[in-house]
């Protein structure tokens, strides 16, 4: 499909999961958009995808915990694709436990690739996107960002302060056209969530990645309203609320806690 804006989008994290679903779906829409993560074989296969629904995207295969990762990434995106207004930031690692059980290491890489990543892309990404007067920004946060959660630690830290810096993002920017997102997911069938089956769980009752997808090509595509910048999307089965099943689950794993 033909987007007459010519919109870029950067989605890390679109190897797998959320950021692959929402890359193929933003590229259905016309968008030009770059794919970000690690493993090169499966953003090919992204790409692959795309492709065959006639969109347009290209493979930036990196790790973005390598030190000027960010910026290479935006300076080789903006040679081949142009501009970027749209940002998913959707990369991340999950890391939860008693306080006393997640290392110093392990802190500080949830919250270096958790929060950041996300904002140094929009550091870069802001002036661009002033200028011309057009921008998206979508960070994928989590339901254990937007309340305390037991033995969320790190991660549970590092998507309330990504909630909180989108919420000031928001106040800064939207007289710019700019729209700042950050969605907070409860469980979602990905391989970084928990698996289902281990909690007893038909994977067809949480979330799917392509719902939060659907949920992100509606934002992108509303012209004259706005929705709250903090959006919480949770399954209606309340048996497998992030609540719910992180306490199932830490009950299973006590040597975490
Ligand atoms: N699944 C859930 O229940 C849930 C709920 C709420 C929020 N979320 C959030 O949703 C986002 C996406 O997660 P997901 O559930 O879709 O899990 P996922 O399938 O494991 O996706 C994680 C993505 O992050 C990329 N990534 C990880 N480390 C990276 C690094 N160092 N450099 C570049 N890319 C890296 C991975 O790609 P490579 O391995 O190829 O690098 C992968 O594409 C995360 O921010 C997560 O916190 C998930």
């Amino acid at each position: 499909m033909e987007n007459i804006h010519k919109d870029v989008a950067i989605v890390t994290g679109s190897s797998s999961g959320i950021g692959r679903a929402i890359a193929i779906a933003l590229a259905r829409k016309g968008v030009k958009v770059a794919l970000v993560a690690r493993d090169a074989k499966k953003l090919e296969e992204v790409k692959k995808i795309i492709e065959k629904s006639g969109g347009e995207s290209i493979v930036v295969a990196q790790d973005l915990m390598i030190e000027n990762s960010v910026l290479s990434i935006i300076e080789c995106v903006q040679k081949k694709l142009g501009a970027i207004n749209i940002l998913v930031n959707a990369a991340g690692r999950v890391a939860m436990g008693g306080i006393d059980k997640i290392n110093m290491k392990l802190w500080k890489s949830v919250i270096h690739l958790n929060l950041t990543i996300p904002y140094e892309f929009i550091h870069y990404l802001l002036p661009e996107m002033k200028e011309h007067e057009r921008g998206w920004i979508f960070n994928i946060s989590s339901e254990i960002g937007s309340r305390a959660i037991q033995y969320s630690g790190v991660y549970g830290v590092s998507k309330a302060a990504l909630n909180r810096l989108s919420e000031i993002l928001d106040l800064d920017v939207s007289e710019f056209g700019i729209h700042i997102y950050s969605l907070c997911p409860g469980w979602v069938n990905t391989k970084l969530a928990i698996d289902p089956s281990l909690l007893g769980v038909d994977k067809n009752e949480i979330l799917q990645p392509e719902q939060i997808a659907k949920i992100i090509t509606d934002l992108y595509e509303i012209n004259n309203y706005k929705l709250s910048t903090i959006l919480k999307i949770t399954p209606m089965d309340h048996n497998v609320s992030t609540e719910n099943s992180t306490r199932k689950f830490f009950e299973l794993n006590k040597h975490l806690v």
